[in-house]
């Protein structure tokens, strides 16, 4: 039985990641800060899964924690979550992010060593190519990352790739991920975000519900067929499946040190795909008005996942249908997300 040390396990991705972890045998120990989730998460999962993960309240900068968390339990490998992901607060914070981000990191790093547990999948983010020459975008496109947010991202990757080299024994994978929408088919879990979304779907799934009048579509005017910006929306729980994978492949005698893969589905939709998609499914409105441009949007991408396909044996399979589906019952299960 493999213990599954997850960092940010109570956050949107690492929640779904956890229930599918669970329900194949694997045994997940949380460390989460709860700076952006909710204890009564792993309610939630107990009750999809029957099986309850140990959630330890602690910071990923606190190596004292860290520790005690590999002490306690015999750790075999490390998905790691925990961090601050809004790009326009880290332009706002920068130093905030880089601390917990990246240092963060190397204090978790630091800790692994220690225990000599050398095998880490982190979360990794399509941001660190900034605006692409093209699409799809290729694992082996440059780094273009525009706020601290995305440096933070490249900085990490840099850290891992210096710490394969400097010791064989590590076995890292680097996920990028694009743009993660959907919950748990069960509608038991989803995306929880603080105050007003700045993201597209959480953004539609509370217009649908009534919270705001009208959903603001930032740009009618990019070069794209319909004139709105086009993103590689993944569903949570295919991005779940890409960890159990990378997991799976990190243990294989012949993996190498460092894995790079993009875990994406290998297409576009335009913010009015998304917007006409989820009304039809729902059979719901979804009210909308064009304005300006957001400030520092890339007007489309989308990956090139065949990396991930090839190496990882991972591809992603829910549609643009589903993801819509899943949110929307998820949004009307828990219209105040995990308090109420
Ligand atoms: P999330 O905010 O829901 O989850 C992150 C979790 O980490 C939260 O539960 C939060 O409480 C916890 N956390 C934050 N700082 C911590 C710290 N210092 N110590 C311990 N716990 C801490 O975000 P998510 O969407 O699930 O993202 C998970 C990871 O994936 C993040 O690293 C994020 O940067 C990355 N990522 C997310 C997206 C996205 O659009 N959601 C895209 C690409 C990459
Ligand atoms: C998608 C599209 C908006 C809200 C962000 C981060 C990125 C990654 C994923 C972590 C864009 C448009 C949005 C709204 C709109 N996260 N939109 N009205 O910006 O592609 O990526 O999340 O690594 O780093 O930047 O995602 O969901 O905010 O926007 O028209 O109210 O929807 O302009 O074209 P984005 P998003």
């Amino acid at each position: 039985m493999q213990k599954i040390l997850i960092t940010g396990g109570t956050g949107f991705i690492g929640s779904h990641t956890v229930v599918q972890l669970e329900s194949i045998g694997y045994e997940c120990v949380i460390l989460d800060s709860l700076a952006n989730s909710r204890p009564a998460v792993v309610d939630r999962i107990t009750k999809i899964t029957g099986k309850t993960p140990v959630l330890v309240e602690g910071d990923v900068r606190d190596r004292a924690c860290l520790d005690a968390v590999f002490a306690a339990h015999d750790i075999d490998s490390v998905i790691h979550f925990a961090g601050l992901k809004a790009v326009a607060e880290s332009i706002r914070e920068p130093l905030r992010y880089y601390d917990c981000n990246v240092s963060g990191t190397i204090t978790l790093l630091s800790a692994m060593a220690k225990a000599n547990v050398k095998t880490i999948v982190f979360s990794s983010s399509a941001t660190v190519y900034g605006e692409p020459d093209f699409s799809p975008i290729p694992e082996s496109a440059p780094f273009r990352p525009a706020s601290p947010y995305g440096k933070s991202k490249a900085m990490v990757e840099s850290i891992l790739t210096d710490l394969t080299v400097s010791d064989p024994a590590w076995r890292v994978a680097l996920l990028r991920y694009f743009n993660p929408v959907g919950a748990h088919p069960s509608g038991m879990m989803g995306e929880d975000p603080a105050g007003i979304p700045n993201n597209l779907m959480p953004f539609v799934c509370q217009v649908a519900s009534g919270r705001h009048k009208t959903l603001n579509i930032f740009g009618n005017d990019y070069p794209t067929a319909d004139g709105t910006a086009e993103r590689d929306y993944i569903h949570v729980m295919d991005l779940a499946e890409g960890h159990l994978a990378a997991l799976h492949y990190l243990v294989r005698s012949d993996a190498p040190r460092l894995t790079i893969a993009n875990l994406g589905t290998s297409r576009g939709h335009s913010v009015l795909d998304v917007v006409t998609t989820f009304a039809r499914v729902n059979n719901t409105p979804i009210p909308y008005q064009f304005v300006a441009r957001r400030p520092g949007d890339v007007p489309a991408y989308w990956a090139d996942a065949t990396r991930a396909e090839q190496t990882l044996g991972w591809k992603a399979t829910r549609s643009l249908e589903d993801m819509c589906r899943d949110s929307w019952n998820w949004q009307t299960q828990n219209p105040t997300g995990y308090i109420g």
